[in-house]
């Protein structure tokens, strides 16, 4: 069997993208794959489709198996560009009989695409569909990550299609999870998890939840990105019910940027304090540190420590983009606490608290805000919030864990 089929007759047709660095604001230095899957069966089935760019390396993926225009069934799992941006060129280079989509996917199809003239087959949670010796069902998984999304389930096969869960952006001529390192594979899972579904952890949770309770025999998770498991299905699942629930380690991040040194001494030192609380404290310089490297560390954190100058009455602008993208990701169950330095109007140390609470974090402390250059009885201040923090931390992990 060919390293692209997933079992006999379903293939993979996806396309590899080993150059793209971006994706909304989330660094993809390992690129990514968008992965599409071609069943042979009475009913010819694509499921998903690729990022426009990349249509022509998936219609040669297909041409290797089959004549593209035998495709009867067109599934779309999700409606985001990445997987659905090439459908209007699959769409006539196909013409296949049904168009197949979740209700919220029928809509989004439309308002993209704006072609009530194809053949939409609108399916819902519950709702199955035989293509000959196979039987799909399907699952409506609601803001996983988008209104549209959902999962389809080749019940003989036993092979769940993910759309974008369990995904991982990561570009590599290798299908399955058990032929890359696993720690590669599960960093990347844990960046994609952070960058993408962290806001949705509730959701997560309950389709977790609906999932087991169901008790499909699942032998296979294809997702839309990366490789497919096989052979390592309990460890992302289990870790998505880790991430989902908010466990935390004895990790606290100090989050910061610097002008002239003052707010990175002051860091040092609150890192030696809650050091010596035996949690462990990772300086993250904020101008050498992605801010998407950065949430994925923050979904383990017990505690974030936010450092920041005052500039012009406000933040510096790592600091106060950094705080927009996280805020929206919706980091929950951690403390926190903020300081930095400053010359005169000193706003930085309340802009920090605002945004902590607004987040919904717990502040442990006031903060603390020094004039230009910190002294030392300064840092002794600093080296004691650490130990506060670190403390704090303690404490709200032994809770966690009775
Ligand atoms: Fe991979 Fe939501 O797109």
């Amino acid at each position: 069997m060919s390293n692209k089929e997933l079992a006999k007759g379903i293939h993979w047709v996806g396309a590899i993208d080993w150059d793209v660095r971006d994706f909304h604001g989330y660094s993809t230095l390992a690129g990514t794959t968008y992965n599409a899957f071609l069943l042979i069966d009475e009913k010819i089935t694509l499921i998903d489709t690729v990022k426009r760019s990349h249509f022509n390396d998936m219609m040669h993926q297909i041409r290797e198996i089959i004549d593209p225009e035998t495709i009867d069934y067109l599934i779309i799992n999700h409606v985001e560009l990445d997987h659905a941006g090439a459908l209007a060129e699959v769409m006539e280079a196909v013409k296949p009989e049904k168009l197949i989509c979740s209700p919220m996917g029928e809509k989004a199809i439309l308002e993209h695409f704006h072609r009530p003239d194809w053949p939409f087959e609108v399916v819902k949670t519950g709702d199955q569909l035989s293509i000959g010796t196979r039987t799909f069902y399907f699952l409506e998984t609601r803001m996983l990550h988008w209104p549209d999304s959902m999962f389809t389930y080749a019940m003989e096969d036993g092979i769940l299609f993910a759309s974008d869960a369990f995904g991982q952006h990561l570009a590599t001529s290798e299908r399955f999870d058990d032929q890359v390192p696993l720690s590669v594979v599960m960093d990347q899972a844990a960046k994609y998890y952070a960058n993408i579904l962290y806001l949705y952890n509730p959701l997560v949770r309950k389709l977790l939840a609906k999932v087991k309770e169901m008790n499909l025999d699942i032998k296979m998770i294809a997702p839309d990105h990366g490789v497919i498991f096989r052979k390592y299905i309990n460890e992302i699942v289990t870790a998505y019910d880790q991430w989902s629930t908010n466990k935390f380690d004895d990790k606290a991040l100090i989050i910061y940027d610097t002008m002239w040194h003052s707010t990175e001494k002051m860091a040092k030192a609150i890192s030696r304090g809650i050091e010596q609380e035996d949690v462990f404290a990772e300086m993250i310089n904020l101008k050498v540190h992605h801010r998407s490297d950065v949430m994925t560390k923050v979904l383990n954190a017990g505690a974030l420590v936010l450092g920041s100058p005052t500039l012009n009455n406000g933040l510096l602008p790592r600091m106060a983009g950094f705080l927009m993208y996280m805020r929206g990701l919706k980091p929950q169950n951690k403390i926190a606490a903020s300081f930095g330095s400053y010359g005169w109007s000193g706003e930085c140390v309340k802009l920090l608290n605002e945004a902590l609470v607004d987040m919904r974090l717990e502040l442990v402390d006031e903060g603390l805000r020094f004039k230009y250059v910190p002294t030392d009885e300064d840092l002794d201040e600093c080296v004691a919030l650490g130990r506060r923090i670190g403390q704090a931390v303690k404490k709200r992990r032994l809770e966690q864990e009775s």
